[in-house]
């Protein structure tokens, strides 16, 4: 806010008696906020998080600058926002695995994700798809299945570390496969897909967002998809669930959050930010053409996806404990 209309509203709120808190909250933000995206650039949260900072900076009259920091599984990112300071100017954008998955699969985390960050809101929700290197000798889910089974002790998967969203979606698909496979870990699947697409490695489970152009060019197959329905954006590849693995299900939420005790007014300022960002034409045809599903407005709120992130910790934590994964 310019100097003369911050005086304006200060004269205003001595009238009205506009608490200071309001203020503060009308002066937000009043200096670039850091995004903290957890996993390498190139990746499908990377890709996410750009499309929706770049327009919140324009709803917001601030920068949102994503800050990409890979390792260890999403965890080393999480944490730092987890510990960051409050004041509104670091903030999380990450995915369920990071959040609730990944508790299942560390013996201890370094944050808890429901008592150490504040929900702002959900980013939306991605399909997932198991894509293969362009010379895997499999050309469908069927063959796929067998060629792995037969091959345990040299097909290797990709994925970005422990309690990733690739983590997930293999995990879940070797256990109900009930084969035994190499694992490659990335700092995130954009260059995991990298690797895919030279054929260093066999097979990843990764969220379509990041996949679909290198399987429209032909540099990978899809063999399916993770979702009960099929993909709209590849109606040729059929959903896991129907090919040969029933139940077979995972979809990955994305969304942002802050360290715990960040203003409340702060919190709706972004949220309001990202309500705008959603409902622009320009960015739900891009985020459709890529396959991801856009929270309805009862989904869109702080407290919806606090009660998303619980409900994602009672699902998949006793899910992958039951697939047999021991934490690490
Ligand atoms: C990424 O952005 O690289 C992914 O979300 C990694 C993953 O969780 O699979």
């Amino acid at each position: 806010m310019k100097r003369r209309n911050l005086l304006a509203a200060v004269g205003a709120a001595s009238v009205t008696g506009l608490a200071p808190a309001v203020l503060r909250a009308q002066a937000y933000p009043a200096k670039p906020i850091s995004v903290v995206v957890p996993f390498a650039a190139g990746g499908p949260t990377d890709a996410l998080a750009r499309v929706l900072c770049q327009k919140m900076s324009e709803v917001m009259g601030q920068q949102l600058i994503v800050e990409n920091l890979g390792g260890a599984g999403g965890t080393i990112g999480v944490n730092k926002v987890a510990k960051a300071n409050n004041d509104g100017y670091t903030i999380l954008f990450t995915h369920m695995g990071t959040l609730a998955v990944n508790i299942a699969l560390y013996k201890s985390l370094p944050y808890d994700s429901q008592k150490d960050l504040e929900p702002i809101g959900l980013g939306g929700t991605n399909p997932m798809v198991l894509v293969t290197k362009k010379g895997l000798p499999a050309k469908t889910f069927p063959e796929f299945m067998e060629y792995v089974k037969a091959n345990q002790k040299k097909v290797q998967y990709g994925m970005a570390g422990i309690g990733s969203a690739s983590h997930l979606g293999g995990l879940m698909l070797n256990s109900m496969m009930k084969v035994e496979v190499l694992e490659i870990p990335y700092k995130g699947t954009g260059p995991a897909l990298n690797d895919l697409v030279s054929g260093q490695f066999d097979y990843m489970v990764d969220q379509a967002v990041n996949v679909l152009a290198q399987i429209n060019s032909g540099n990978i197959k899809a063999l399916g998809v993770s979702t009960l329905k099929p993909l709209p954006q590849l109606p040729n590849v059929p959903t896991i669930d129907s090919a040969g693995l029933k139940g077979y299900e995972v979809s990955i939420w994305n969304g942002f959050f802050g360290p715990k005790g960040m203003s409340k007014d702060q919190i709706a300022k972004l949220n309001d930010a990202l309500g705008k960002t959603l409902a622009d034409p320009a960015v739900s045809k891009r985020l459709t053409e890529l396959a991801v599903d856009l929270p309805s407005k009862e989904e869109a709120t702080p407290a919806a996806l606090g009660t998303q992130l619980k409900a994602s910790i009672d699902k998949w934590v006793p899910a992958v404990k039951a697939a047999g994964v021991k934490p690490e």
